[in-house]
Formats: structure tokens, C-alpha cells, sequence
């Protein structure tokens, strides 16, 4: 996904809201939905990930443009966004205590705290603000507990993200559960936002979409039901049907072509 085909959707923007809200609170939210709707891209949006990424983990020279992008948003609101992977929960800790140094590292030079020849002093302000677990269903028990560790010593602001079953999977947790002050559902795109996201897509075809015609309301139709606005479901879809409209030199994109298209998708779409 490049910077450029992300969609600000208003889920993005619930999103950033709900982010916005745990992390004043310094609270624990729980943000969950179905799978493929977006909430990664949503959270790597949130977290300036997109930029923050490649300079933190290739960790090499830092120019002063891209500190500066990196650390717009200024020192005390830096997020870092972190895959729950099923390993141990030392190695968690370490790689957040890893990450959450370069990121504090990044900041402080973007400061001028340190001094570029004698390299970072023994002490570093600590700026992680928030910190997003992605697909934290994978978390176990004790990896669990090690994030609620961390988020009472550090007086950090914590969102765990996953599928609708989390909400019910961590409240078997009493210690942490009780301390989750937001819990938000990220929900799939509704019939206008399908609308604005299909006009894209009917463009990238090399074709326009207007809604009000018949022949491509059908289609919309056909896409909605398909998909339910799903974005990977969208995905896979138009992968397909970009072939079939190139194969059988299309100009329309009709039900009957989206259909088509369903077909030939082997798994995931029923
Ligand atoms: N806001 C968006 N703009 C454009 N494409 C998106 C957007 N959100 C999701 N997608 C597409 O949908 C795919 C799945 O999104 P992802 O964030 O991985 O979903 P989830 O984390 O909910 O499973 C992405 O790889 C991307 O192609
Ligand atoms: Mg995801």
C-alpha cells in the first residue's frame, strides 16, 4: 500500500478520535472488527508508521527533513505501533524496549538534546506516549500481563487491536480488563464510502462511475453484497476484475463482470 492509495476514510478518522481519547487519558483501549477492514492501516496512519518505519528500523543516518517529519506531531506524543508475534514474552519486551529507544533517541536528536559527536548521553528522555499492539489476539497470557506491567510503570497509553473475539478473550483477564476505559469498534466501509472508494477503482479501469446509472448502481450493488465492505475483500476483487476487463476488452463494468470475478476467486469469498 503506498502513501498515496491511502483512503482517509471516516473509520480512519473514528480511529484517530478514539486514539486521540485513550492517549490523554493515558487509558487502555481495545479497538476490534473483522479482518481486512482496515484496522492495521488505520493504526500505521495513526502512528506516522508509514514514515517512522524505515528510519527506525534501518537505523542509519538521520537527516534533519525526515526527523522533522518523523516527530511532527512533537516530543510527548509519539506512537509506536508493534505486531503482537507469537514469541516469547522476553522477546516483546525487548523489542519494545528496543524500538521505544530509537524512537526516544529520534526525538531527543530532533531536540537538539544530544550532541551529534559524543552520540547519545547515558540518560534518554523516554517520549513513547502510545503504544498500539497490532493483532494482539495472538498476545499470551503473560505477554499480556507484561504490556500491563509496562503500561502501569510508564504511565503509557495502550491500544491493543484484533478481532471481535478479543473483547471477550481479555476479559478473562480481571487485572487488565478492568483497567480498559475505551473499547472501539471498527467497522466496515458503509454504502457511500463503498460509493466514493469504488468511483476510485472504476477510475483506475480507465472508466467513470456514476451512480445514478442503472447498469453501474447494479454493480455497486453486486460489489456491496459480495464484499459488505470489506477493503481486501475489495481488493482481491478488483484484481480480477481489472484481468477480466482487460482480457475481454471491456468498457462497461456490470453485475455480470463483478460476478464473474467472484468466480474465479478460489477462496475467502462466499
Ligand atoms: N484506508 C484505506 N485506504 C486504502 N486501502 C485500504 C485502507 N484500509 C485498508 N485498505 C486495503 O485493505 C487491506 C487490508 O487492510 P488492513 O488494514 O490490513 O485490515 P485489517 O488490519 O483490518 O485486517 C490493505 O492491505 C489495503 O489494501
Ligand atoms: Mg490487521
Amino acid at each position: 500500500m503506498t502513501a498515496q492509495g491511502f483512503i482517509a476514510t471516516k473509520e480512519h478518522r473514528r480511529f484517530v478520535e478514539f486514539a486521540d481519547a485513550v492517549c490523554r487519558q493515558h487509558g487502555i483501549g481495545i479497538c476490534f472488527g473483522q479482518a481486512g477492514i482496515g484496522k492495521t492501516l488505520s493504526a500505521r496512519r495513526c502512528a506516522n508508521w508509514h514514515k517512522a518505519e524505515n528510519l527506525l528500523e534501518q537505523w542509519g543516518p538521520r537527516d534533519r527533513f525526515r526527523l522533522s517529519d518523523l516527530c511532527r506531531t512533537g516530543p510527548g506524543t509519539q506512537r509506536l505501533l508493534h505486531p503482537a508475534v507469537p514469541t516469547s514474552p522476553q522477546q516483546i519486551h525487548a523489542e519494545l524496549g528496543h524500538i521505544s529507544t530509537r524512537v526516544s533517541i529520534c526525538v531527543d536528536q530532533h531536540l537538539e538534546k544530544i550532541d551529534k559527536k559524543t552520540g547519545p548521553p547515558g540518560s534518554i528522555g523516554m517520549h513513547v506516549e502510545l503504544l498500539i499492539i497490532d493483532e494482539s489476539g495472538r498476545l499470551s497470557a503473560t505477554a499480556l500481563e507484561l504490556l500491563r506491567d509496562r503500561y502501569n510503570r510508564d504511565n503509557i497509553a495502550l491500544i491493543l487491536i484484533g478481532m471481535p473475539g478479543i473483547k471477550k478473550w481479555f476479559g478473562r483477564y480481571a487485572q487488565l480488563y478492568s483497567r480498559v476505559g475505551f473499547a472501539h469498534e471498527y467497522r466496515p466501509l458503509a454504502q457511500e464510502e463503498l460509493n466514493f472508494v469504488l468511483e476510485r477503482r472504476w477510475h483506475k479501469l480507465g472508466q467513470t462511475l456514476d451512480p445514478e446509472d442503472f447498469t453501474e448502481a447494479q454493480a455497486i450493488a453486486a460489489v456491496a453484497r459480495i464484499t459488505r465492505g470489506n477493503f481486501r475483500l475489495i481488493d482481491r476483487l478488483f484484481t480480477q476484475v481489472e484481468r477480466a476487463t482487460k482480457i475481454n476488452e471491456l468498457s462497461t463494468i456490470t453485475d455480470d463482470v463483478i460476478e464473474a470475478a467472484r468466480s474465479t476467486l478460489v477462496i475467502g469469498i462466499s
